[in-house]
């Protein structure tokens, strides 16, 4: 049973491109584990981390496979989602071990119910687009997770953010408005969703799907940052702490991880 006064925390991570075939493959390699460390060093701890998408870059098995490694040093329990850049069958043979995805399932969408909020995670994903879709088959799912229980507040976990995107040079994240338009219908439907959680831009920015709050949390790789940082944060990646009190609903803290270490004397 869940205390009434303890708040619930979400950390979320995103966009970490795992890649071994890129220039700056080590610095997103340590990008990643000295998130997932930092995170694991919070006081008071989280109680789940989310990382929506683009865990690796190519969707091989082998980027998977460093990717699950260093997630699995997380102290709290980690659910993933699939991005743009993400391959469904070797993210779901990555991360299976846990069974919160479901292993013939055509699309990686579930919901999680162990918290006050139920997280609701949904895939936007269209291989071979950087572009996020959402077709009337999916709509159907969303409506079914979200229609397993009906007491709890939502927040829901998407790759594509379901918002125009007023900073950068592209304002629509998936591939026609009406696509989104649906995705944000179906979204508003139950009256029981409280915030949207996304990632893919690569640069925090917020909006709204009707009446619910909407943030993109940036890149964990700092080499694929966008938008303007101070030099003494180039190489500090950046993720998002969600509190949740019942009375409040969420709020969002930007976490910014430590200095780098100084590298290795010879
Ligand atoms: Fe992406």
């Amino acid at each position: 049973m869940w205390p009434k006064s303890r708040i619930m925390i979400i950390a979320q991570i995103s966009d970490t491109h795992l890649a071994f075939d890129a220039p700056d493959a080590a610095q997103r390699l340590r990008d990643f584990e000295r998130a997932i460390a930092d995170i694991n060093a919070l006081d008071p701890a989280p109680d789940v981390i989310v990382h929506t998408g683009d865990i690796v870059h190519n969707g091989r098995q082998d980027e998977y496979a460093v990717a699950a490694a260093i997630l699995a040093k997380a102290r709290a329990p980690v659910y993933v989602l699939a991005g743009n850049k993400d391959d469904r069958a070797n993210l779901r043979a990555a991360f299976s071990e846990r069974g919160y995805l479901a292993p013939d399932s055509e699309f990686i969408d579930y919901a999680i119910d162990d918290f006050p909020v139920r997280l609701v995670v949904l895939d936007t994903l269209k291989p071979g687009s950087n572009k996020g879709a959402f077709g009337p088959l999916r709509v159907k799912r969303l409506h079914d997770l979200v229609n397993a229980e009906s007491t709890k507040p939502i927040a829901v976990f998407t790759h594509h953010p379901p918002f125009e995107v007023l900073v950068g040079p592209d304002r629509l994240h998936f591939e026609t408005p009406e696509t989104m338009s649906r995705l944000r219908e179906a979204l508003q439907q139950s009256g029981r969703v409280v915030a949207v959680f996304s990632g893919h831009v690569h640069r925090a920015t917020a909006g709204h799907v009707g009446n619910i709050p909407a943030t993109v949390v940036t890149c964990i790789a700092t080499p694929l940052r966008r938008g303007d940082y101070p030099a003494h944060m180039k190489t500090r990646p950046v993720y998002y702490i969600h509190r949740f009190d019942p009375a409040c609903g969420f709020v969002t803290e930007t976490r910014i991880v430590g200095d780098e270490p100084p590298a290795a004397s010879p």
